[in-house]
């Protein structure tokens, strides 16, 4: 059983707390937030065990051997440091952090020390995301084309991180282990409409050494909110619709067929359009099992499957996404000489 401490407990971290004090490897929760309000709310919701506005204390407690950190992501590097040279180990909610030299300094300090460093890539343990996976692995959709992805909505505007860093982590996290392919090149646009120097509206498109191409839209500024994300492949094609509450993934058997032509002027293009099915998927919140992998990997000495490595390869797509970006939407080549393939991160 594992004594924890979370930090940030504003809008996310009281999620990250109730699944912590329902979890069986969890023994005792400590909550943290410099907002005494968040506190007092925390502590009247959850069986907390305690509740303190000095991160310090969490560190200076002995029996607290793991750290959850929900603070805004300029915290990130500073806390997860401290955290890891105190001897604890870490989780880190997403972006891990706001450069890939931030995010690898952490993991060297986690090696030094054989810490478990992970970070909140929920998606990652969401039961639909993986049914894709299953599906695309089993070849169902032929070869994939190309993945297009709308996360928008109106607000909430965060106030250290651009809408590129607050919401593409989802669908980069999620098309790297759907496709078990980083990408080999990232362009971005966008515009700080609301907040000077804050772009709340980005389009991100991704291309992969397999001639794959990925279209992710991210905006703060838009009525309705969409969770969206469409994979097209050669036999068949998926939508996945996490706004759905029975139906998230739905498979349609439509496609078009290219015959090359007997006679000049011949039709050469045949539509097929047959059953749409959507396949039942299990019932478990994505946020339970992922504080249960970073709690088992801390008892078993075993590897989380959003390692803190899968958190480097989204903010190195990240971070040359926003080169970009401030470039007009000039193309970043990416290299991966150093990085496990995404299967080989997220076991
Ligand atoms: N995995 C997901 O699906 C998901 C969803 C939402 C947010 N997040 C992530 O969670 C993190 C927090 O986001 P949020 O929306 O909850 O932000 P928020 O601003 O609502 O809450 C952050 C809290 O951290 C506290 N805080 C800041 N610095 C602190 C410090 N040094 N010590 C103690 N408390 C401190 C603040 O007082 C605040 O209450 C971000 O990294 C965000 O990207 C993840």
């Amino acid at each position: 059983m594992i004594d924890v401490g979370v930090i940030g407990c504003g809008y996310w971290g009281p999620n990250l707390v109730r699944n912590l004090v329902e979890n069986r490897h969890c023994r005792s929760v400590m909550a943290c937030d410099l907002d005494h309000a968040r506190l007092d709310y925390i502590q009247k919701r959850y069986p907390v065990d305690a509740i303190t506005s000095d991160f310090q204390d969490i560190l200076d407690n002995q029996s607290i051997k793991a750290v959850v950190i929900a603070t805004p992501l300029s915290t990130h590097y500073p806390l997860a440091k401290r955290a890891l040279e105190a001897g604890k180990h870490v989780f880190v909610e997403k972006p891990f952090a706001h450069t890939s030299a931030q995010a690898t300094e952490l993991m060297r300090i986690a090696e030094e020390k054989s810490l478990v460093l992970m970070v909140g890539h929920t998606f990652i343990y969401s039961p639909a995301v993986n049914k894709i996976r299953e599906i695309l692995d089993s070849g169902e959709l032929g070869d994939i084309f190309y993945i297009s992805s709308s996360r928008v909505n109106l607000g909430l505007h965060q106030k250290d991180v651009s809408v590129l860093w607050d919401l593409a982590p989802h669908d980069l996290s999620m098309i790297f282990y759907w496709l078990d392919e980083f990408p080999k090149q990232v362009s971005a646009v966008g515009r700080d409409y609301v907040q000077p120097g804050l772009p709340d509206v980005a389009f991100m498109d991704l291309s992969f050494g397999s001639g794959v191409l990925a279209h992710v839209e991210v905006s703060w500024l838009s009525p309705s909110k969409l969770r969206n994300t469409t994979i097209v492949g050669s036999k068949k094609m998926l939508v996945y619709d996490d706004t759905e509450h029975l139906e998230k993934v739905k498979i349609f058997d439509k496609g078009v067929n290219y015959k090359d032509p007997e006679t000049f002027g011949e039709y050469q293009l045949s539509y097929r359009a047959g059953d749409i099915v959507s396949p039942k998927l299990d019932s478990y919140e994505p946020l339970q099992s992922e504080m249960d992998d970073y709690l088992s990997a801390i008892l078993t000495g075993g590897r989380p499957r959003t390692h803190a490595e899968s958190g480097l390869t989204v903010v190195k797509v990240l971070e040359e996404a926003e080169r970009s970006l401030i470039d007009g939407g000039q193309p970043m080549k990416l290299s991966w000489d150093h990085v496990a393939s995404p299967r080989q991160l997220t076991v």
